[in-house]
């Protein structure tokens, strides 16, 4: 049965009031993918958000390529959209796309990895993880822990990537006061637990015993490479420590499991604050250009009192 007209009026007025726009209006995501389990978290805050504020999402996943992403906005500048939201794979070759958006006066939203661009007018504004803060809080307990001393392997994300370079650069140079504490491999596993799997696997027989330490950029490698360290008879935790990025709730009971020695939280859930932002932008308010999350660790000292309330 129909809801009376009435009725759908208020539906309509509710769902104003609470989006604080003016007019309903379309947003266009380009997605990454869905390579890890803090995407699929990413997309369905975006995605719930969305619907509780009545605003039309039109979602497009680029299934890991550039091309497909630039195509998605290409399509949304096409089909007017109000905003557009876009979660950059890596980090260059964007700015022909933008200069589209910005002569058809479509304020585009950077959202979880950065850009470089050489005009930074070309998108409204940045909001996400700062990922030299991860990698540098990930080196600085990983030295405390290990006393300065350890062979690392370092599971990559996905090459050319903001998450992948920052916290790769902010690793580097946070342990380099530490002359013990050794990078003996790295390799990319783009960000997915099979990745971080089969790298491991081929690391283990490469090097076995001599790797002490693994630093995954993100906790669906580090899981896999858990597995592949299992699954060789090692003990993850007390043979080989391993340290990682997300603090995915799987991630946070490994911690508090053993096996797993910390991840450093980088929070998906900014749904909320991408559309308090559009609705800012299209209101004709300044916003600030890049909003950074607060992210913190999670250790033996604090993982298993944080579980019940992990959101992701
Ligand atoms: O850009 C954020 C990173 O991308 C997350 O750390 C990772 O899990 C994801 O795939």
């Amino acid at each position: 049965m129909k809801p009376h007209p009435l009725f759908r009026g208020l539906l309509l007025a509710t769902a104003l009031v609470a989006s604080a726009f003016a007019k309903p209006i379309t947003v266009g995501f380009a997605q990454t993918g869905a390579e890890s389990a803090w995407r699929t978290a990413n997309t369905n805050s975006m995605k719930s958000e969305a619907e509780k504020r009545g605003i039309t999402l039109k979602f497009a996943d680029a299934q890991g390529k550039q091309e497909n992403q630039i195509r998605a906005v290409s399509t949304f500048i096409a089909q007017g959209v109000d905003a557009i939201v876009i979660a950059p794979i890596v980090e260059t070759g964007w700015e022909p796309i933008l200069r589209q958006a910005k002569r058809a006066k479509i304020p585009v939203i950077i959202t979880d990895r950065t850009v470089q661009v050489s005009d930074e007018s070309l998108y409204a504004c940045f909001i996400g993880s700062d990922f030299y803060t991860e990698g540098k809080m990930a080196a600085e307990w990983l030295a405390k822990a290990v006393n300065g001393q350890g062979n690392i392997v370092e599971l990559q994300g996905t090459p050319g990537s903001a998450p992948a370079n920052e916290r790769r650069k902010a690793f580097a140079e946070n342990i380099a006061p530490f002359p013990g504490l050794k990078i003996i491999d790295s390799q990319s596993g783009d960000f997915r637990r099979s990745g971080g799997k089969e790298v491991m696997e081929s690391l283990l027989k490469k090097h076995g015993k001599a790797i002490t330490i693994v630093y995954a950029h993100n906790d669906d490698m580090a899981l896999g490479a858990i597995q592949a360290i299992e699954e060789a008879g090692l003990k993850p935790g007390k043979d080989i420590l391993i340290v990682s990025i997300d603090a995915i709730k799987e991630a946070v009971q490994a911690v508090a499991a053993g096996k797993l020695a910390c991840t450093v939280e980088c929070n998906p859930l900014f749904g909320p604050k991408v559309y308090d932002t559009i609705a800012k932008i299209l209101a004709g308010e300044t916003v600030p250009k890049k909003a950074f999350n607060k992210d913190e660790l999670f250790d033996a000292t604090n993982a298993a009192a944080a579980l019940p309330s992990r959101q992701y």
